[in-house]
């Protein structure tokens, strides 16, 4: 399923590829599905085909017409994401792409080891739920990433503050989501080796295709996980608040336990509708972790925390999966916490279970609103 990249901006010359970042590369390779890469001491990438490109500003500038308001289609805290358009002639043919640039606010030397960090690891990394780097600018002082464009924006988009008449997220269509997201970070986890810790898994950096289908970004935070006897990697507390990991949060100890328990709180959001931390809400309500814990221990109360834009139109078994997955993986204690792989598979069989539900029509109705919960 990989998606062959056409890098037009290749075409012409004085083009430095991806290799040019060797000196500031981690030491260790990452190997992916057994094969090596990356890295330095020669293994060079040699899918050429996915080696990221580097662009002129020039270029970048008359893809989003000089950055056009227009073209603005979202802001987080590293910089403004453009879409944009390649237009490349070869032959007597005209090329064209669109694409999604982000145009980073550099805050001093950390902002640029991200961007190093973005493009070493999605120039490494390859999977179908994992968004793909396209290429970069570093022009100057400029620091740009290009990417793929994914047409239904972030999932955070789709969950919360809907626009009146924005169709919800159907309950299916939230266990496909998660069950892509969790195939994404078990790439990171078992495939990749050394495994990668994402560290930045929330809503927003889950992507979404034409057909609702999943892409982790944003990997500027990411790590190489422990190696060895380690079971942990010290750093600097990053990430967002609300999907950090306790342990984490505390003592700066990096696991892939950590990426589990972000993972966890995304099916939180999924199920619920609500954000992971929200200020606008009630203090006792705010951040959505502290909200849930007395619904989950109590199956009775499951119904009661779902996404009320969902309408009842869920299958209240289903509904008791999904939640009894989430609560595994917000656990306090990180050592207690399902493996990526588990969760996979649980999630995958979920899915598997509400599409028969969905080509049976009807769609499963049995959390409707009332007090009468059937389990089907
Ligand atoms: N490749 C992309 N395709 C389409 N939209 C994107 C893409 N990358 C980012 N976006 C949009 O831009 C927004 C801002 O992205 P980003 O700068 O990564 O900040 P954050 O992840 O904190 O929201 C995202 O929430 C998403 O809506
Ligand atoms: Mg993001």
């Amino acid at each position: 399923m990989k998606k062959k990249m056409v890098c037009f901006s290749c075409i012409s010359v004085n083009r430095k590829d991806v290799r040019d970042f060797d000196e500031e590369m981690p030491s260790r390779s990452i190997k992916s599905s057994g094969r090596s890469l990356g890295g330095k001491g020669g293994e060079s990438n040699n899918q050429k085909g996915n080696v990221a490109c580097s662009f002129t500003f020039k270029e970048l500038a008359l893809a989003t017409q000089n950055f056009r308001e227009a073209n603005l289609i979202g802001e987080g805290g590293f910089g403004s994401v453009y879409k944009g358009r390649l237009e490349s002639a070869l032959a007597s043919f005209l090329l064209s792409q669109v694409v999604a640039i982000k145009q980073l606010n550099l805050d001093g030397l950390q902002g640029n080891q991200e961007f190093i960090v973005e493009v070493l690891m999605l120039s490494l990394l390859h999977h179908k739920n994992l968004v793909n780097l396209i290429g970069y600018c570093t022009d100057g002082d400029q620091r740009l990433l290009v990417y793929e464009f994914m047409p239904m924006g972030s999932l955070e988009n789709h969950l919360f503050d809907l626009e009146p008449g924005k169709k919800p997220l159907s309950w299916s269509t939230r266990l496909k989501i998660a069950a892509g997201a969790a195939h994404g970070l078990e790439y990171l986890h078992c495939e990749a080796n050394p495994p990668v810790i994402y560290r930045d898994l929330k809503s927003s950096n889950i992507l979404l295709d034409n057909d609702f289908n999943p892409k982790l970004s944003d990997f500027g935070l990411a790590k190489l996980g422990p190696v060895g006897e380690n079971t942990h990697v010290s750093t600097r507390v990053m990430g967002t608040y609300g999907y950090c990991a306790p342990e984490y949060a505390m003592s700066g100890k990096l696991t892939l336990k950590s990426d589990i328990y972000s993972l966890g709180v995304v099916l939180l959001e999924l199920i619920t509708g609500r954000k992971a931390y929200d200020s606008s809400r009630n203090p006792g309500e705010q951040n959505l972790v502290v909200w849930s814990r007395p619904f989950l221990k109590d199956r009775r109360k499951f119904v009661q925390m779902v996404d009320p834009l969902l309408n009842g139109q869920f299958s209240v078994r289903s509904l008791h999966h999904a939640v009894a997955i989430t609560a595994m993986c917000i656990q306090e204690q990180a050592n207690f916490r399902p493996i990526i792989s588990d969760i996979v598979v649980a999630l995958d069989y979920l899915v598997s279970q509400a599409e028969s539900s969905d080509s049976q029509g009807g769609g499963s109705q049995t959390g409707k609103q009332t007090n009468q919960h059937k389990e089907n």
